[in-house]
Order: structure tokens, then C-alpha cells, then sequence
């Protein structure tokens, strides 16, 4: 949620004392991170000691469906025995076609991985700039830390979505604790610098309306206004 990597280098450590296998939930880190973009066991230089590596196809390649990498005989077993597998239909050969075809864009185009680094980072230090409180993100995942009531957070990424053209997530209550939102920024690599000083303009603006509490209830004439 924050975005900060999972400690794989103290997790691996672990292995020599307890007898156990580790599933990395690469999700966000598949195609973002190391160098090849195999992820953020590659990154953190332990790639080998991952025992069963997960991503999903929905991040990185803006696509649908999921693997999981590992020793033969465990994969049989996935395959023969999850509740996903069976009785149900396998994905849909024109998303397999369109996921290997990512794949290879993957591998054959570096360029985009690094420019969609380029673009969160840019991001990242133009939203600590305006002061906005970002946590200890350390991939492109870009949280945008506020305080305020569920309806205010709903507010505000419609006004962020209908008024400033920006798609965002939120996540609140019960996720999180009540009164805490966090807004989740997805960078890409199609996004221009245009594209992030206007997202930086929009948050911008929308904090300096949620801090004027024109985003509670009963303000809602406040978002009328905003929508002229
Ligand atoms: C860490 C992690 N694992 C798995 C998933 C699920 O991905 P999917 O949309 O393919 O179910 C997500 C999606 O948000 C995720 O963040």
C-alpha cells in the first residue's frame, strides 16, 4: 500500500535458521524493478532465493490475469488443487496473446521502464516539494498521505476526476484507519511533463479544498461552485 519494498535480503537470512518457503506477491515490482524488470527480488539482489514468485498481469502490464513461477512439482500441485483452477475457464487466448506480446515489449524495450522511473520520480519530488506527505516510497507506487472522513476522500477524487480530468484511487476506512486517506497516483510511461505539472497543480488545489473542508457533507454548495 505504501509502497515501499518488502525486506527480501532479512526475509532470505532467515532461511538458514528456519526451514520454510518464500511466495514473493511481486505485483507492483514485475516489470518496474532490477534491471532486467524481473522484479524486486532481482533489485534486491536475491532473485534465486525467491521459492515461488508471484505477479499479477494487472500492474506493469495493464493487462489481466496473473503466474506464478517455481519449482515444478509445487506448480503441479497449484495447478491441480486451487479453488481458482477448478471448474473454472482458463484465461482467454486473445488476453494470452496480448500478455506474451507485453512480455516481449518488456524485455525488448527498456526504454520504458525507464521512463516510467523517470516519470515517478518526477512526480514523487515535485509532490514533496509542494509539501505534500508521500511516506517512504521506494517503487513507482506514488501514496499521497491526507487526513479526512470517507465522504471527503469520495469528494475529492470525484472533483479530482470530473473538474481536474485526474484518475486516482483511494483507499479509507475500513482499509485504513477512519480519518486517514491515501490516494494512490499511478505514473507511466505515456505520461508527459505536461501531465505531471497539471497533476501537480490538481492536488494542490483539491488539499487547499479539503483543508477549507469544502469536501464535507455539508459543504456540498462548495462542490457545485468547483464544478463551474
Ligand atoms: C500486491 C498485489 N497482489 C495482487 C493483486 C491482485 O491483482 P489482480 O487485479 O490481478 O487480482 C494486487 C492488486 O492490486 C496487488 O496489489
Amino acid at each position: 500500500m505504501a509502497g515501499d519494498q518488502g525486506k527480501l535480503k532479512e526475509i532470505v537470512d532467515l532461511k538458514s535458521r528456519y526451514d520454510f518457503r518464500l511466495l514473493v506477491d511481486d505485483a507492483h515490482g514485475f516489470g518496474t524493478l532490477g534491471k532486467t524488470g524481473a522484479g524486486a527480488g532481482e533489485e534486491q539482489g536475491v532473485q534465486d532465493q525467491i521459492d515461488l514468485y508471484f505477479s499479477t498481469f494487472a500492474k506493469s502490464m495493464a493487462s489481466i490475469g496473473a503466474f506464478i513461477a517455481g519449482e515444478r512439482k509445487i506448480i503441479d500441485y497449484i495447478r491441480y488443487n486451487i479453488r481458482s483452477q477448478i471448474f473454472a475457464k482458463s484465461l482467454p487466448m486473445p488476453l494470452v496473446i496480448g500478455n506474451l506480446k507485453r512480455l516481449e515489449l518488456l524485455r525488448s524495450q527498456p526504454q520504458l521502464k525507464e521512463k516510467l522511473w523517470e516519470n515517478a520520480l518526477k512526480l514523487q519530488q515535485g509532490l514533496k516539494e509542494r509539501g505534500f506527505d508521500i511516506g517512504k516510497t521506494d517503487s513507482v507506487v506514488t501514496p499521497i498521505y491526507m487526513k479526512g472522513g470517507v465522504e471527503e476522500a469520495t469528494a475529492m477524487v470525484m472533483d479530482l476526476r470530473e473538474n481536474y480530468k485526474i484518475f486516482c484511487s483511494i483507499v479509507v476506512y475500513p482499509v485504513i484507519p477512519r480519518g486517514h486517506i491515501i490516494y494512490r497516483l499511478i505514473p507511466t510511461a505515456a505520461h508527459t511533463d505536461e501531465d505531471i505539472q497539471l497533476t501537480l497543480e490538481a492536488f494542490t488545489a483539491v488539499k487547499e479544498k479539503l483543508d477549507a473542508g469544502s469536501y464535507k457533507t455539508n459543504a456540498i454548495p462548495d462542490m457545485a461552485d468547483a464544478r463551474k
